[in-house]
């Protein structure tokens, strides 16, 4: 269990279905994605060259589609499903009195 604060990011109507935004928590970049209504929180660096993945595509089964070179990664736990990159570090999410909050 992670020690880490809860940080209010956004409103819950500023991240639809589908879509994936960039959030900053201090000096952290964020991207915060919605698949089929569930959030995730992921940091805003693909491990393939470092670009962020804010806009990436989201699809319905929970993967990121990285807007760059296409690489795709698991919103659940970070890990890769296409290519050998390395895992993303993802964050908790969750929704309180229409705010989105991420732990980090
Ligand atoms: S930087 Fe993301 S796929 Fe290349």
């Amino acid at each position: 269990m992670s020690d880490a604060a809860w940080h209010d990011v956004a409103a819950d109507w500023q991240i639809s279905a589908g879509n994936s935004i960039p959030v900053r928590i201090g000096e952290q970049e964020l991207v915060l994605c919605n698949a089929s209504g569930t959030l995730h929180a992921l940091k805003n660096h693909c491990t393939h060259m470092g670009a962020p993945l804010d806009g990436g595509r989201i699809t319905d089964t929970g993967i990121i589609v990285c807007p760059f070179h296409k690489a795709r990664f698991n919103l659940v736990d970070g890990t890769a499903v296409s290519g050998k990159y390395e895992t993303i570090p993802t964050y908790p999410v969750k929704v309180e009195n229409g705010r989105v909050l991420i732990q980090a």
